[in-house]
């Protein structure tokens, strides 16, 4: 039916909004892509000093994840897990910014617990722990992003196993700076520049 085009095509659209840039700007905090690490995400937002900003960037970067997979649910079951895939690759690779986009931490979280909660709550703790331990955002989000994949394959869930691999193998090829950064011992601690 026709929504097997739309649905990916709307996800897309809907994961490609930048609401880190957007929020930052609105906020009258510059440039996000002059700041930091110059990555649209909530972790570069929290180096502009607010807070809000980025907490609400994480939010709506999770949630924009999380609406493509419930809505699909709604309009083509089926198609659920691949409406998430789109939003991410729309996260990853917006066409408003040349396809240069974020890294997919808060958006693959969102589309987790929406498409198959338990591997959702796998990456949050993962993701928790991690930063406390490390005070590295790039290591939480790392970590959380390979642990969902992990769970889905431990709950029996092979569709979500497979979605959430390609997602997480994504996260790690737009880390690849950070994980330089991390073996150099110059990667910065969260809220740090
Ligand atoms: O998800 C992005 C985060 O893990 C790293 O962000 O700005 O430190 O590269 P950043």
């Amino acid at each position: 039916s026709v929504t097997t085009f739309l649905l990916p095509i709307g996800a897309y659209l809907l994961g490609s909004i930048p609401f880190g840039i957007v929020l930052t700007r609105l906020g009258g905090a510059g440039d996000l892509r002059q700041i930091g690490s110059g990555n649209i995400g909530a972790t570069n937002v929290l180096r502009t000093g607010r807070k809000g900003l980025a907490a609400a960037t994480l939010l709506l970067d999770g949630g924009k994840g999380a609406a493509a997979v419930l809505i699909a649910q709604m309009v083509q079951p089926d198609m659920a897990l691949w409406a998430g895939a789109a939003a991410f690759i729309g996260h990853l690779y917006p066409v408003w910014l040349k396809f240069d986009g974020g890294k997919g931490v808060a958006t693959m979280l969102g589309i987790s617990l929406a498409a198959w909660w338990p591997a959702g709550v796998a990456f949050a703790v993962v993701w928790l722990a991690m930063l406390a331990l490390t005070r590295r955002s790039s290591v939480g989000g790392l970590s959380g992003a390979v642990a969902a994949p992990i769970a889905a394959a431990a709950g029996g869930q092979p569709d979500a196993v497979l979605v959430m691999l390609g997602m997480a193998l994504f996260v790690v090829w737009k880390h690849r700076g950070n994980i330089t950064r991390l073996l150099d011992g110059t990667e910065p601690r969260v809220g740090e520049r």
